[in-house]
């Protein structure tokens, strides 16, 4: 049993590491963690083993004659076995606990020259805010080697800020602000992705994280803020500056949209917004332009048939501008087949 047993852990060992569980590494934590997890596992086998040898074997060596309705032996207990088996997986829990605590306590390390990016979770989409460089964003771009320190904020129920190839993962909880500290290490296009099943979109809740080159980090920055300065509250393209409100915004992540190729089915379709609104407004009493306005302020006053009560967030009231808010407005009824209306 104990050859066996002791065949079966090298070959569970070599397939638990052979097996590629992670994403690629982007960030400076991923090898600690990738490290941490095959210690577990290396941990983990020999014990599965163990008891399921004892207990294969258990089942065989006890098992009952036919016909034997007799009781077992009385069995009083084993002390010295079983000050081992309480021992031995004490000093293992303790010293993987003690592992975890040292990695970790070298991930969170302050480092200087941090950059602080807030992110909020809303009900599904992400936003971010960069309040060092006065930059709001919807798409996360990070510099290389740069540390950052995530401070996450949830606007309405518990979300999951995770980006698998960072490793690092928060739950974003009303009330409070969760921290995670990390350094991209590499360059590329990742996916953030909510891991808390948040509501009916949380599976559409995913934005993209870009890692760029210092250069190309303060290229995004300055254009940024030329977009941000170049925003109308009145005049300029207010075609252009609907749409980007639209994404920024995370409309997208629920409705369909032509305009703003956005495909999800979470939320009513606005491709035809604008007859939508003439017919409901009508019904409503209200102008289209008085129709999509309720519609953005006080989502759940009218329902649009087949479609739920509460699915819509109801903060973009107070999240908005009564600019942007109208931007958005004459938008829709643009792009939503009611040009010229
Ligand atoms: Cu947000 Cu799931």
């Amino acid at each position: 049993m104990i050859i066996v047993s002791s065949v079966a852990t090298v070959i569970g060992i070599a397939i638990s590491l052979v097996i590629d569980w992670f994403p690629e590494q982007a960030s400076t934590a991923s090898d600690d963690i990738d490290l941490l997890y095959d210690v577990l596992l290396i941990a983990s086998v020999p014990i599965f083993v163990l008891v399921m040898s004892v207990a294969l074997y258990s089942v065989f060596a006890f098992r009952a004659k036919p016909g034997d309705l007799s009781d077992g032996a009385p069995i009083h207990g084993n002390t010295r076995l079983e000050v081992v088996w309480v021992t031995i997986p004490f000093i293992m829990v303790s010293a993987l606990a003690v592992y975890g605590w040292v990695v970790l306590d070298d991930i969170e390390a302050k480092k200087p020259n941090t950059l602080v990016v807030n992110v909020t979770a809303q009900q599904f989409a992400w936003s971010f805010d960069y309040p060092a460089e006065k930059v709001k964003t919807n798409r996360l771009v990070l510099p290389k080697d740069r540390p950052v320190e995530f401070r996450i904020k949830s606007k309405d129920v518990l979300h999951d800020f995770w980006v698998p190839e960072f490793r690092l993962k928060s739950d974003a909880v009303p009330g409070i602000t969760t921290k995670i500290r990390l350094t991209p290490s590499r360059l590329g296009n990742y996916d953030v992705v909510c891991a808390e099943l948040c509501g009916i979109g949380h599976s559409t809740m995913r934005q993209d994280v870009q890692v760029v080159t210092r250069a190309g980090y303060d290229a995004w920055l300055a254009k940024e803020r030329g977009s941000a300065a170049g925003e109308p509250p009145a005049g300029g393209d207010s075609a252009a500056a609907g749409k980007q409100l639209f994404t920024d915004t995370g409309c997208n992540a629920c409705h369909t949209l032509a305009d703003a190729d956005s495909n999800a089915a979470i939320g009513p379709e606005l491709n035809e917004v604008a007859a939508d609104a003439a017919k409901y407004g009508k019904q409503e009493g209200q102008t289209p332009e008085e129709y999509v306005k309720a519609a953005i302020e006080n989502p759940d006053s009218f329902l649009v048939p087949k479609f739920d009560k509460g699915i819509m967030p109801t903060t973009y009231k107070n999240d908005l501008s009564p600019e942007e808010i109208d931007t958005l407005v004459k938008y829709l009824l643009d792009v939503g087949g009611g040009n010229g209306q």
